[in-house]
């Protein structure tokens, strides 16, 4: 491993503010060399191993297949009641912003957004492909991983194109006297969230 790539992984451990696209993109641009994602190749590969597996399996393995996706689908979020903790400014963010904080440990950074429609919206800052710091972009309205060119929604942390197996780990907010609190976390199950 680089010393690049060591640093950018100690500057997300250590919760370092990674808050707008500029300063994720310095950050992330070692980790994207050493990591690259070719999405040409990955959709050969995708071709080549969807036709082995029409050649290869048969009725038992679709009905097996049936069983896993109806677990999977009751799986799809797990979600953690934590304790709740005071989002320091929230109230003030203007809508179509975000801003980083930390939950649920001062170590576990997370990105609140407010929606161009006012609502707010937070998750954890780790891109679910290979955790760079995702931030969000007003022009597009979205959360963007720099790293590989992945993006989720706004609004339900939902991949939207890109690698990301699985939506983001949304953090639930809630209002109390006009502050935003952040009072649990849940995780969506691979393959649930776009
Ligand atoms: S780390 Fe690869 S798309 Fe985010």
């Amino acid at each position: 491993m680089s010393n690049n790539l060591s640093e950018t992984i100690k500057r997300v451990i250590a919760n370092e503010e990674l808050s707008d696209e500029s300063d994720v993109r310095a950050a992330t641009a070692p980790f994207q060399a050493e990591f690259p994602y070719e999405r040409e190749e990955e959709a050969q590969v995708t071709r080549r191993e969807f036709c082995n597996f029409l050649g290869l399996t048969s009725a038992a393995l679709f009905v097996g297949a049936a069983g896993f996706a109806a677990k999977a689908a009751l799986d799809a979020r797990k979600s953690e009641s934590l304790a709740a903790a005071r989002i320091d400014g929230a109230e003030l963010l203007a809508p179509n912003s975000s801003l980083n904080f930390s939950y649920p440990t001062e170590r576990e950074s997370a990105i609140l957004v407010r929606t161009a429609d006012g609502a707010y919206h937070a998750y954890g800052q780790k891109c679910t492909h290979l955790s760079c710091p995702v931030y969000y972009s007003r022009d597009h309205q979205r959360l963007e991983c720099p790293c590989h060119e992945g993006a989720f929604d706004a609004a339900t942390g939902n991949v939207l194109y890109g690698p990301p197996p699985r939506a983001l780990d949304a953090v639930e907010v809630e209002t109390r006297d006009g502050q935003i609190w952040a009072i649990g976390r849940s995780t969506s199950a691979p393959g649930s969230g776009g």
